[in-house]
């Protein structure tokens, strides 16, 4: 009788779990149609190579960049009005609605760039106290739920990310250990940059 009890408990417990799911990812979706989509597209391929590509990545990675443009621990004038009124759960929904959508894959047509952009991602630049980017990142810069995937996101927004870290604009903690490429040449940016994006 207590087994079947706990059976009929674990049951409902999971159907519940699925309810919850669906709506949060129902919710996810309205809030990406009523503004997100602009720049990022409903599938989060996007409309400007400007913008992070946001299909595939990390769900938990999404939710604590938004909950940290909201607590202004990373800055971005767009980015700040976007989040504002969304609450913790909609910012874990948000995540989950992105990661299950397909990466996407740039093509590079200069290979001397990406041959030395992959010496820079698997082994840094020792002499300059650049760690390898790979030994966080993983081999094929697919990250973790806390690391961001770098595989297939766009250039442009890339470099950007590195620049920004050259010029410790960023006040986010994590982001701190990028003081790293303050030590890579423009060059070195613009290659290891050109290398993730065609990582798949
Ligand atoms: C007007 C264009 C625009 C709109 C609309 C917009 N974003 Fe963004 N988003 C950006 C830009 C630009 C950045 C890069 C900011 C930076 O340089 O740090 C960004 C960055 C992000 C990031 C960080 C990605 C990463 O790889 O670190 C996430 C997550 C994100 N946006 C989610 C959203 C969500 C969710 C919405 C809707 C609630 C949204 N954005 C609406 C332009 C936009
Ligand atoms: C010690 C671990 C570590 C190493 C080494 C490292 N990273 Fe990162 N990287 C991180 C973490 C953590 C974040 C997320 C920071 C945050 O939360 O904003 C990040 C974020 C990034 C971003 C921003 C991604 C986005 O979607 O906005 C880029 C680009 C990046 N790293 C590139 C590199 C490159 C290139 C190298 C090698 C030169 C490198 N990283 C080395 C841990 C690391």
């Amino acid at each position: 009788m207590k087994g079947r009890r706990v059976a009929v408990t674990l049951v409902l417990g999971v159907v519940f779990v699925q309810v919850g799911t669906a709506a949060d990812l129902k919710r996810a979706e309205e809030i990406v149609g009523g503004r997100c989509f602009l720049c990022h597209g409903m599938e989060g391929e996007n409309a400007s190579a400007l913008y992070p590509r946001l299909a595939g990545q990390h769900a938990q990675y999404i939710a604590r960049q938004l909950s940290d443009f909201k607590n202004g621990q990373r800055q971005s004038e767009t980015m700040t009005s976007m989040v504002s009124d969304l609450t913790p759960g909609e910012m874990d929904a948000l995540g989950r609605y992105f990661e299950n959508k397909q990466p996407g894959r740039e093509t590079v047509s200069d290979s001397e760039l990406t041959r030395l952009g992959q010496i820079i991602f698997a082994s840094g630049k020792a002499p300059a106290g650049v760690a390898s980017c790979a030994s966080c990142h993983g081999e094929k810069g697919h990250g973790t739920a806390q690391l961001p995937r770098l595989a297939g996101q766009h250039v442009p927004y890339l470099e950007n990310r590195l620049k920004q870290g050259h010029k410790q604009a960023r006040t986010n903690d994590s982001m701190a250990i990028h003081a790293g490429p303050l030590r890579l040449t423009e060059l070195e940016v613009k290659a290891v940059s050109a290398y993730m994006a065609i990582l798949q």
